[in-house]
């Protein structure tokens, strides 16, 4: 067990009498003292190829967490099968005022409206440059500044900054929080935004795999319009989802906040549009789940659903670092108990689960 694992316990009731984004800037602090090997390669069975890169295994750490790469390689040596950092904007940017990120810890719930608070391009830049050598998958998150002119001109230009040192990047165009950013997910500014991505790729000499990162609070007409805009090749693949704005069956008192909603309450939802997007591409373009994993049956789930891959970040805060392996080790007793291998699980409910959606969560 690391050490972070066996500190978590002791740690989260301090932590939590905390205003929440305190408790996380002492959590990155602590993380950036902790050793930053990395985890053993671990099970075999847990191996993931997709988008043409070798995941030791199918969960990772999704973007907001380590928003300027200060701990990518703390966060793999808890066992993480990749990690993301971001989302970067080109300049720095202080986000929106304080207090912004709230604990809903009645319904194991997070709402946040940090407005894209980011070091800019350079400082992240600096820092996966420097830890380069010890690789392990550390994707890029990249979006736009909020006072921007040419909002897509920020996402090339984190391809350009970014292509030597990604292991692959995420489009962020689905977070709640910078107005207007979300209408990027329509069908003509969509296609207009990967065809300009697509031909700054194009200019590199390394591409790493493009993926797109969508909101959940779709209509299934949206939905069909982003699986029509990433056919043929323009992004290699789907996370679905960020936060949501919705508010359904929440007991906290910050359940009134304005923001994006993460952690168990958007696991029916996300994992929901999950399962139809699954459907609507056929398994031709792989596909990560986000929202509300919180154990190993919801990693499942996401699997089932039609996810390649796995990320999760609010169950972290209530569950702390021994999540990791606790879920890693959960799926791999699934794949003992039903003889099945990983890959066969990949989207084997989704038809269910598209046409019954989740009750509860
Ligand atoms: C996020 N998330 C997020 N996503 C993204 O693409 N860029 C970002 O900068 C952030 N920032 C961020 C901050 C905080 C505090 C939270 C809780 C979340 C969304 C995150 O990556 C993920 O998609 C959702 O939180 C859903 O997963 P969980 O949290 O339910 O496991």
């Amino acid at each position: 067990m690391s050490l972070a694992s066996l500190a978590f316990p002791f740690a989260k009731p301090l932590l939590h009498q905390l205003d929440a984004e305190t408790a996380h800037l002492l959590t990155i602090r602590a993380l950036k003292m902790l050793p930053a090997s990395h985890a053993a390669t671990g099970d075999a069975r847990l191996a993931v190829e997709a988008f043409g890169l070798s995941f030791p295994n199918p969960l990772g750490l999704a973007a907001g967490f380590d928003k300027n790469a200060e701990v990518p390689d703390a966060m793999l040596a808890l066992g993480f099968g990749f990690t993301e950092i971001g989302t970067v904007t080109p300049k720095p940017q202080a986000g929106n005022p304080r207090p912004r990120l709230f604990r809903l810890s009645e319904d194991e719930a997070v709402i946040n409206r940090m407005g894209f608070n980011n070091e800019g391009h350079s400082a992240a830049l600096a820092r996966l440059r420097a830890r380069r050598a010890r690789g392990g998958i550390v994707g890029v998150n990249i979006g736009a500044n909020k006072e921007s002119a040419d909002r897509i001109g920020d996402y090339v230009a984190g391809i350009g900054a970014f292509s030597g040192v990604a292991s692959y990047f995420t489009v962020n165009i689905s977070s709640p929080n910078t107005p207007g950013l979300r209408a990027l997910q329509s069908r003509g500014e969509l296609e207009a935004l990967l065809e300009r991505l697509n031909a700054a790729r194009e200019r590199q000499d390394l591409r790493p795999p493009m993926l797109l990162k969508i909101a959940p609070d779709l209509r299934d007409d949206e939905l069909e319009d982003i699986a029509g805009a990433c056919a043929d090749g323009a992004v290699d693949g789907i996370i679905v989802s960020n936060t949501t704005l919705s508010r359904d069956g929440l007991r906290s008192h910050f359940k009134g906040e304005q923001g994006g909603l993460s952690g168990r309450p958007l696991l029916s939802l996300s994992t929901w549009q999950l399962a139809k997007l699954r459907l609507l591409t056929e398994g031709r373009i792989p596909l990560v789940g986000a929202g509300g994993v919180h154990d190993a049956a919801t990693a499942l789930l996401k699997i089932r659903a039609g996810a390649s891959l796995v990320q999760l970040y609010s169950a972290l805060v209530y569950k702390g670092p021994a999540l990791v392996t606790e879920i890693l080790s959960g799926v791999a007793q699934e794949l003992t108990r039903s003889g099945a291998s990983l890959s066969s699980l990949v989207g084997s409910a989704a038809q269910e689960i598209a046409h019954q959606g989740l009750s509860g969560t």
